[in-house]
């Protein structure tokens, strides 16, 4: 089939280049030269592991331009364009949406669309509830409604583990009022042999409604545990033990029980403002979200205090394991580095940063005052302090190198090798023993 895909981001080139790799013909706008430039040499424009080579594999049924000439023979078209949070609103910014749709608008009408047949259009990015429903009232207003089909098909792609997600969905949603769109859909996702469980066709409403709620429930779960984490450092028990026994069970499940600095990246803080602005629109109180939204904020001020605690003890050259908002990424969007790096530089300190996906200079640039490693030994090399910020693999096998002067190790993921390090000097999340930094 031939697909346009709106937005050349973590979701637009993700899908576009799965759906390539699946046989498709796809056609990927991006409106950004520089980054257009980038694409058509083969290149992604962010650290996603294996999207480069999966690129190169289907450059043949890969196109990048700057905009869409004709729809006549697309067979469909997604829009995966960005909808970021409104800093004034907490709402998610429609702008770029508005965008593509008077573009597609404006194409109908001046290639003489109006008389062939409806183009489905997907929405792939996290809209608010009722879009899909607004899209086409804006359609109808320019008259062109005619030529599209509308629907939602939400993405719950993780960034670094973004293509395993794609090829093995948990499930795939649809959000449409026809047929026609389910059936579409159908055959464009054909090639993931889906089970008709996977394969969820519903109304678009409830179909936006699931990415909101999927990702704030992902956030409820992984905060509630940072709360709890806190918990079991008073009373000398380990939220890492706690979490597998609870994630035992089958109806908790084991997957975002993991303490860390609290959630980041370009989903969950957003999306979960969105949410809770959504409903304060129709007068419905998300009292729990709001929690969540304030308890992760309340997690990452309470791990700074012990940090910036502890530089006056043992020292201002601190190391850093890891700044983008996890791992496999270099998404720094809403990272906790961004937070902490600019209060320890307020501080005084020395920092040196290590994170495997920004060994190239190019990132360099984003942290000013901050020295970058090669690797993490590097780093460490005469620290005060350690601080892990992301769980990259790699650390959970960092030689941590006996000095006269042991550095204070802050291991906010819990995944460094610390047996042989004296358990006064490091902190673990939720862990008494070794807990050096206790309040
Ligand atoms: C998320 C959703 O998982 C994905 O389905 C959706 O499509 C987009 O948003 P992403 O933001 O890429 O994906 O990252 P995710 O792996 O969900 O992690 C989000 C944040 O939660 C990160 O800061 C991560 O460090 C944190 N996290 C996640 C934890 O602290 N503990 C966990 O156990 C899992």
């Amino acid at each position: 089939m031939k697909i346009c895909i709106y937005g050349a981001g973590y979701v637009g080139l993700v899908t576009g280049v799965c759906l390539a790799d699946l046989g498709h013909h796809v056609k990927i706008i991006e409106s950004n030269s520089n980054k257009l430039k980038i694409l058509r040499s083969g290149k992604a424009t962010f650290y996603e592991p294996d999207l480069e080579r999966l690129m190169e594999r289907n450059a043949s049924r890969l196109i990048f331009e700057a905009c869409l000439h004709e729809l006549h023979n697309m067979d469909a078209l997604f829009v995966c364009v960005g909808t970021p949070e409104d800093p004034a609103t907490g709402r998610a910014s429609m702008q770029q949406i508005k965008i593509v749709f008077d573009e597609l608008a404006d194409l109908c009408v001046r290639t003489g669309h109006l008389l062939k047949k409806r183009v489905p259009v997907f929405i792939k990015s996290t809209v608010p509830v009722g879009t899909n429903q607004e899209i086409t009232k804006v359609l109808e207003r320019k008259s062109v409604s005619g030529s599209f089909l509308i629907g939602s098909n939400p993405e719950f792609l993780r960034e670094g583990n973004a293509i395993n997600d794609f090829f093995e969905p948990d499930r795939l949603v649809i959000g449409a009022s026809c047929d026609e769109m389910f059936n579409v859909a159908s055959k464009i996702y054909r090639g993931l042999a889906l089970s008709e469980a996977q394969f969820i066709c519903t109304d678009p409403a409830t179909a936006e409604l699931v990415k909101y709620t999927a990702n704030s429930l992902l956030a409820t779960k992984l905060t509630f545990m940072n709360e709890i984490a806190h918990l079991s450092e008073k009373v000398e028990a380990n939220i890492d033990q706690v979490a597998s026994a609870v994630g035992a069970d089958k109806r908790i499940g084991s997957a975002f029980l993991k303490v860390g600095p609290g959630y980041g990246g370009s989903c969950f803080p957003k999306d979960t403002k969105a949410l809770y602005e959504i409903a304060q629109d129709h007068n419905v109180e998300l009292s729990i979200l709001s929690s969540v939204i304030s308890a992760n904020e309340r997690v990452r001020s309470r791990l700074s205090n012990l940090i910036l605690d502890r530089i006056k003890r043992d020292g201002r050259k601190v190391a850093i394991l890891g700044v983008a908002f996890k791992a496999d990424t270099d998404d720094l969007r809403e990272a906790y580095s961004l937070e902490i790096i600019p209060l320890l530089l307020s501080h005084n300190c020395d920092i040196t940063i290590y994170d495997p996906a920004f060994i190239k200079g190019s990132h360099h640039s984003l942290f000013p005052g901050c020295k970058f490693a090669q690797s993490s030994s590097e780093a460490l090399q005469d620290a005060d302090i350690i601080l892990v910020l992301t769980e990259w693999k790699e650390f959970g096998n960092v030689r941590l190198v006996k000095t006269e002067k042991e550095p204070f190790i802050f291991d906010f993921r819990n995944i460094l090798n610390v047996e042989e390090h004296d358990p006064g000097k490091f902190y673990r999340i939720g862990i008494k023993q070794g807990n050096g930094a206790v309040e």
